[in-house]
């Protein structure tokens, strides 16, 4: 085996606290690029010698040429397996799954999440460890430093090996196994929820809408929804991958999903239930007939039922949810006597609560929700656990949310983006919003007086590791709440992201309209923050 020493110039790769390294399809195809970041993620882990890795990608544009060349450099590097989706195709927690499954020392996950894919679009990598998680802090301050430093990456000269055929082929004493990227995690899923019942209920008249968005999860859908639980073909829409995902943005909200929501809303024509998930397949949106369920209640729900799937039986060992996230899962938590825990936002603060038993169920207001099968939010995971429950309760999805905010109060929600701010601009709402906290509480905005202010710090329970300047979350009188935070995972300017929320207990308003019921926070909103003044704009780009 001949390996080539590339020499290279240092680049400021990864910033620490993101999920991955996500740019622009071009900055990838600059000579070397890619390369740098995945040498110094096999320098920062140092691998034992014979090591697995686990390479895949959500299908988008770049995806192919890339685990190519992964392979090349990870035979250089001394691994001794690599395990690969056919086609480059693994979903996120699909590869979370293999890892966890076949033992890996951990995988690269090639994605950009639900940023749109092609020539001119997002590119990303992630490195994810042997509990199948997103690499924890410090491993990715690690690998941003080596990025900094680098100066040569290691590659064999092999030629490309055929992605689309199943089955082994050796790289210069590389054993490489493209795998089928779907059957693993179809069969943890078939061990974990009530597969039968979901059968009966099909056959009984459940139907159901599923938007794969041209993205990852379509082969996963047609596997699970329509080969092994018989909803008819056609239930999963836009269920081929594409390099563009057909030129849309795979982001199952009800902008970019609102085909489907539309459907949903249309009294004749919905089905029972409404679902999509996002280019890599960790997000889910759940709507019912008429009913568009927060990701926020969604865990909730779930969380209330989860007993009825077989995996979920023995009960729920904590809640997890992340700080923008509303409190609907912490009153569940409560009246299930289990502890529930608020992490900053992204899914590697749930890793730690996962690997230590402390939390069963997990979610993020920004449709992910998972649990402890894996360590990544899962899409299609979620959408099957809320078929589960459907059919073995016999209920609709608009029934078993008025159930459950009869019982435990209503969280409404909403989150409002401004997208593609100037960075200097965000940067100085945020700082003034800082420096404001102390003078806040016992003002009044309209008919809200603030409660207390802060800026959110978390400890973790498992390693006691402290992160800081997690956002800012304004409490008022009656439970009501704002939250600000700029987005870590935005590719142009600052993304500022508001969050709304007001607790209406039961036997109060439990079914008005989200956007009346949340006005006066958003009036407070810009009372306290600022926004049209820092930013110019008078209204969210997105309201999800
Ligand atoms: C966003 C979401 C966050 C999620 C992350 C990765 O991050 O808000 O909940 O974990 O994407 O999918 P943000 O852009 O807000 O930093
Ligand atoms: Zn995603």
């Amino acid at each position: 085996m001949t390996v080539i020493t590339h020499s290279t110039t240092p680049f400021a790769g990864q910033k620490p606290g993101t999920s991955g390294l996500r740019k622009k399809v071009k900055v990838f195809q600059q000579p070397g690029y890619a390369e740098n970041f995945i040498q110094a993620v096999f320098d920062v882990v140092q691998a034992a010698p014979g090591a697995t890795l686990v390479i895949g990608g959500d299908g988008r544009y770049h995806n192919r040429a890339v685990i190519q060349q992964a392979i090349r450099m990870a035979a250089a590097n001394g691994y001794g397996r690599v395990l690969v989706g056919r086609g480059g195709i693994l979903s996120t927690p699909a590869a979370s799954h293999v890892i966890r499954k076949h033992r890996a020392s951990g995988g690269l996950i090639l994605s950009a999440s639900h940023n749109p894919g092609g020539p001119d679009e997002d590119f990303g990598i992630k490195y994810n460890g042997a509990n199948g998680g997103p690499a924890p802090e410090n491993v990715t301050e690690a690998i941003y430093a080596r990025t900094l430093e680098i100066g040569r990456w290691l590659a064999v000269d092999t030629p490309d090996i055929d992605l689309d055929v199943l089955g082994t082929v050796e790289v210069a004493g590389l054993t490489v196994e493209v795998i089928d990227p779907v059957a693993d995690w179809a069969d943890l899923m078939e061990s974990l929820f009530d597969f039968p019942a979901i059968r009966a209920a099909v056959a009984g008249g459940l139907s159901m809408a599923f938007d794969a968005m041209h993205a990852v999860t379509g082969p996963y859908a047609h596997e699970v929804l329509e080969r092994r639980l018989g909803f008819p073909a056609g239930t999963v829409r836009n269920g081929t991958p594409l390099e563009d995902f057909g030129g849309h943005h795979p982001d199952p909200n009800l902008v970019h999903a609102k085909v489907l929501y539309d459907l949903m809303m249309d009294p004749e024509m919905a089905p029972a239930f409404g679902a999509a998930s996002d280019g890599d397949g960790d997000r889910n949106l759940i709507i019912g007939k008429g009913i568009f369920i927060t990701p926020s209640d969604s865990l909730a729900m779930l969380a209330a039922n989860a007993h009825l799937a077989p995996g979920y039986a023995a009960g729920l060992k904590g809640i997890a949810r992340s700080m923008p996230t509303s409190a609907a899962a912490d009153r569940v938590a409560e009246a299930l006597g289990i502890p529930g825990f608020e992490t900053p936002t992204g899914w590697k603060f749930f890793g730690n609560l996962l690997d230590a038993g402390k939390a069963t169920l997990c979610g993020e207001e920004s449709a992910g929700t998972g649990s402890d099968h894996v360590r990544e939010k899962d899409g299609l995971w979620a959408v099957l656990l809320w078929l589960n429950i459907l059919a073995v309760r016999g209920i609709s999805v608009a029934d078993l949310a008025r159930e459950h905010w009869e019982k435990f109060g209503r969280n409404y929600y909403a989150r409002h983006d401004y997208e593609a701010i100037e960075s200097a601009r965000a940067d100085a709402l945020m700082a003034e919003l800082t420096t404001a906290l102390p003078t806040l509480p016992g003002k009044t905005f309209g008919p809200l007086t603030v409660a207390s202010a802060d800026s959110f710090s978390y400890s973790d329970p498992v390693d006691g590791s402290v992160s800081r300047n997690q956002g800012i979350r304004v409490l008022f009188e009656g439970g009501s709440r704002i939250v600000f935070r700029l987005s870590g995972t935005g590719t142009e300017g600052a993304t500022l992201r508001v969050y709304l929320e007001r607790y209406e207990p039961a036997g109060g308003h439990l079914d008005a309209g989200t956007p009346a019921m949340l006005a006066d926070l958003v009036a407070a909103a810009d009372g306290i923050a600022g926004i049209v003044r820092h930013t110019g704009r008078t209204a969210p780009d997105v309201v999800t």
